[in-house]
């Protein structure tokens, strides 16, 4: 039976530019990435899609390959969030380190899955999925991998969201050019400068959204001590 899309929930972000750019948020049960270079924020917004679905009672799973979890929860508590109320039941954070290839690979491709079932997750980050890409040694075998890894995330029940670095070169697109065309959703980051060098400002766009209607207008944002705010309003450049 097809369930028609505007009965299936949406997982907004809790940023109300954001989420009016969304049609309400990302749709349960779908992957989605937030592709964006270094200091973009992308590491701020996957805190508030997690924070948005605690305070909903929902749970969250935040898997760091970067950060370690002291840090990532001390972002959270600098936001004015007390998130260590939610630690004992439904907010698990997990630290991998990629530098361990073996326990890296197989944590993501094994053992995450059935950490997502036993928590029952409703909303799971990746920080940064790019560092999991690393692991593969030709692009065959990641695109094969990964493709596999968000399949599997879509038969859990969850709606995952992956943080994506840029490609060096190209902005526009992540580090290995695949998250983007594995992803039903793909929010990109990005530096906008004005005539004058000194005008920067940063930008945001959902560029592609699998089964639903969005805006593709490209928005400012400034990220605050505990706050994102979105200018729907306004136009870049
Ligand atoms: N408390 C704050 N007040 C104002 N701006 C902040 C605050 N915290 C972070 N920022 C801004 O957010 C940027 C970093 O955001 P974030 O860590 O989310 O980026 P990122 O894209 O995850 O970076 P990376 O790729 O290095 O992990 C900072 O460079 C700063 O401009
Ligand atoms: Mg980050």
């Amino acid at each position: 039976m097809r369930i028609p899309l505007m009965s299936i929930p949406r997982f907004g972000f809790g940023i109300k530019g954001l989420d009016e750019m969304l049609s309400g948020g990302l749709i349960e049960g779908t992957v989605s990435s937030i592709i964006g270079a270094y200091g973009t924020g992308k590491t701020n917004f996957a805190q508030y899609y997690i924070w948005q679905g605690l305070i909903q009672g929902q749970s969250a799973l935040y898997i760091t390959l970067e950060e370690r979890t002291s840090r990532i929860l001390g972002y959270m508590e600098n936001k004015g969030w007390d998130v260590s109320q939610y630690l004992d039941s439904t907010f698990t954070i997990v630290n991998l380190d990629p530098s361990d290839f073996n326990l890296a690979i197989n944590s993501v491709k094994n053992e995450l899955p059935t950490l997502i079932k036993k928590t029952g997750a409703h909303r799971v980050v990746i920080d940064p999925v790019s560092l999991f890409e690393d692991l593969f040694h030709d692009d065959a075998t990641r695109r094969r991998e990964m493709m596999r890894f968000l399949e599997s995330l879509r038969d859990l029940n969850c709606t995952s969201l992956l943080i994506s670095e840029a490609d060096k070169t190209n902005t526009f697109a992540s580090k290995y050019n695949l998250i983007e065309y594995l992803s039903d959703t793909v929010i990109l980051l990005k530096y906008a400068r004005g005539e004058d060098v000194n005008d920067v400002h940063l930008a945001i766009e959902v560029v592609k959204m699998r089964m639903s209607q969005h805006s593709r207008e490209v928005k400012p944002f400034e990220i605050h001590q505990d706050s994102v705010t979105v200018y729907t309003e306004a136009t870049v450049f």
